[in-house]
């Protein structure tokens, strides 16, 4: 059975993912292809409806990207982006000229036809636009939907092909009726059920798993982290004690953490679990190290380490499960360069080559908010499906400097004070990445009649979708308070905490 799939072909936009998205909001599943997708392959896979997507090019630049020209002749419909319309438009013989001036922000579109794609939005309503080619002049096939004071043909419909076209970007949030566009081109004109959920993904993706490890062993790397998690959970269902799963103590965990995974993984999934001790050989090798990279590149080659030493006492075990995620996939893709850019997922990244394990990624087709979703249903706890991310590096990277067993202890402790202070206001769900750094400077406080010489605590939070870019989170000065009293009162070492107020970029996310 093939399931309802709209296929985006990405011309390199900026938002060819989020379209994706976007799609699958509206329960439809969809997939990303590059613009050398070809037909065979389109009809092969089933697609109900097919999405050209905006790009940076001109389509009279010399090496445009182009789909299929016959791309129409699949009998699905085609919906063109702005370069997706320019392009579509162009082969089916409109004439694209440059705009007056570039056009790019917020639009009135002036809307005509409401008879399908435009169905239920009102007459006058914002669009978001991005362009400095526009189609300019339109042959008797056409239809205008609608258009806007320097954009004659913002909205087209082809009058014998199943192509629509919109100039403005449907999918962006600044397009306030965007979704309700997408979903008329899913359901009027592609004539969608949309009935793709989480629950039919997790029974293909278990059969999947079944068919391609047969009896073989599985190791999944458990990071403490939600996607390993999911791919745990998913793989157990699939295949109860063939999955053996370890875990690394790098003696750079937060408080809790080890005793958490023991928790949730052998004790409630009765997983076969394999806990590491390797923190002593971790923290040897990071004495007295400053250099961030360094450190990174110390915590990966001992990770690799321990993670060896453990998987061969692992007998016929044949596979490696990672978290592998459909960005991941997707940007990859996109490089052209798939093997080379799969993030190195909690360190394991080379383990396969050097194991000579094959790979399994059950979670290649999902967006992080899906594998939420999935890990939800697979019955995980909300604490862990809604977890804050984590580096691998763990709290060597939330240490200023070097490592040792007293800061450590430090950062544990305000952290876990941290966290417990943002759940407690309810805000944790709020917020996508919420911690703690330790600041070993010293300044000088009071405490009783003496003056007091400790480190700086600073506390991170910030709200982002993608963790490329992102704001810090207004945490309430209230909670802010309670935060910064609880931690100098409680932990010792600290005189000063502090809130970083900067976004990123041009900060990152992390202080190392
Ligand atoms: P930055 O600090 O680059 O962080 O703004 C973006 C996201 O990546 C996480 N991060 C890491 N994750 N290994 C990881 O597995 C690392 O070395 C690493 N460095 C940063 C960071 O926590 C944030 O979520």
């Amino acid at each position: 059975m093939t399931r309802e799939t709209i296929a985006i072909i990405d011309f390199g936009s900026q938002y060819g993912q989020l379209i994706a998205r976007r799609v699958r909001e509206n329960n439809v599943f969809s997939m990303v292809y590059p613009p050398s997708v070809t037909l065979e392959q389109l009809r092969s896979e089933g697609v109900t409806g097919i999405i050209l997507s905006g790009g940076p090019a001109s389509v009279y630049e010399k090496d445009a990207p182009v789909c299929d020209e016959k791309i129409f002749d699949l009998g699905v419909p085609v919906l063109g982006i702005c370069y997706g319309m320019q392009i579509a438009s162009k082969i089916l013989g409109a004439n694209i000229a440059p705009a007056h001036s570039r056009e790019y922000g917020r639009s009135e579109l002036q809307v005509t036809d409401t008879k399908d794609l435009l169905a239920t939005v009102p007459e006058l309503t914002t669009v978001w636009m991005s362009h400095g080619d526009q189609v300019n002049q339109l042959n008797d096939d056409f239809e205008t939907l609608a258009k806007t004071q320097t954009c004659p043909y913002a909205a087209v419909r082809h009058k014998s092909k199943p192509f629509y076209g919109v100039q403005f970007h449907p999918e962006v949030t600044h397009t306030p009726n965007g979704a309700t566009m997408l979903r008329n081109f899913l359901y009027n004109i592609c004539k969608c059920k949309g009935d793709w959920q989480i629950k039919d993904f997790a029974q293909e993706a278990i059969e999947a798993v079944r068919k391609q490890v047969g009896s073989d062993t599985v190791i999944c790397g458990l990071s403490g982290g939600v996607d390993s998690a999911v791919v745990a959970a998913l793989l157990h269902k699939a295949i109860g004690d063939q999955l053996v799963c370890i875990f690394v103590d790098n003696g750079l965990l937060r408080n809790n953490e080890r005793l958490g995974v023991e928790t949730m993984f052998a004790d409630h999934f009765k997983i076969n679990l394999h806990v590491v001790d390797w923190s002593k050989q971790f923290l040897s090798k990071l004495a007295g190290v400053v250099d961030p990279q360094k450190k990174r590149k110390i915590i990966g080659a001992e990770f690799i380490e321990a993670f060896k030493s453990e998987s061969k006492k692992i007998e016929n075990a044949k596979f490696l499960a990672q978290g592998t995620l459909y960005p991941d996939v997707i940007e990859s893709g996109a490089k052209g360069n798939l093997a080379a850019n799969i993030k190195l997922h909690h360190n394991v990244g080379g383990l396969p080559e050097q194991l000579g394990f094959d790979l399994v990624e059950p979670l290649r087709d999902l967006f992080k908010d899906e594998v939420r979703l999935l890990g939800e249903f697979l019955g995980l706890p909300e604490d862990m499906v809604w977890r804050h991310p984590f580096p691998g590096p763990g709290l060597a990277v939330r240490i200023i400097g070097d490592i040792t067993e007293e800061k450590l202890e430090i950062v544990r402790n305000a952290d876990e004070i941290l966290i417990d202070e943002i759940r407690a206001a309810g805000l944790y769900r709020n917020y996508s990445q919420t911690l703690a750094v330790l600041v070993p400077i010293e300044t000088v406080g009071v405490m009783g009649d003496g003056r007091t010489y400790e480190s700086v605590i600073a506390i991170r939070s910030v709200d982002t979708t993608d963790f490329m870019t992102a704001d810090f989170s207004h945490i309430p000065y209230e909670v802010l308070g309670r935060i910064s009293s609880r931690i100098i009162n409680e932990v010792r070492g600290v005189n000063r905490v502090v809130y970083d107020i900067s976004s990123k970029p041009p900060s990152t996310i992390e202080w190392e």
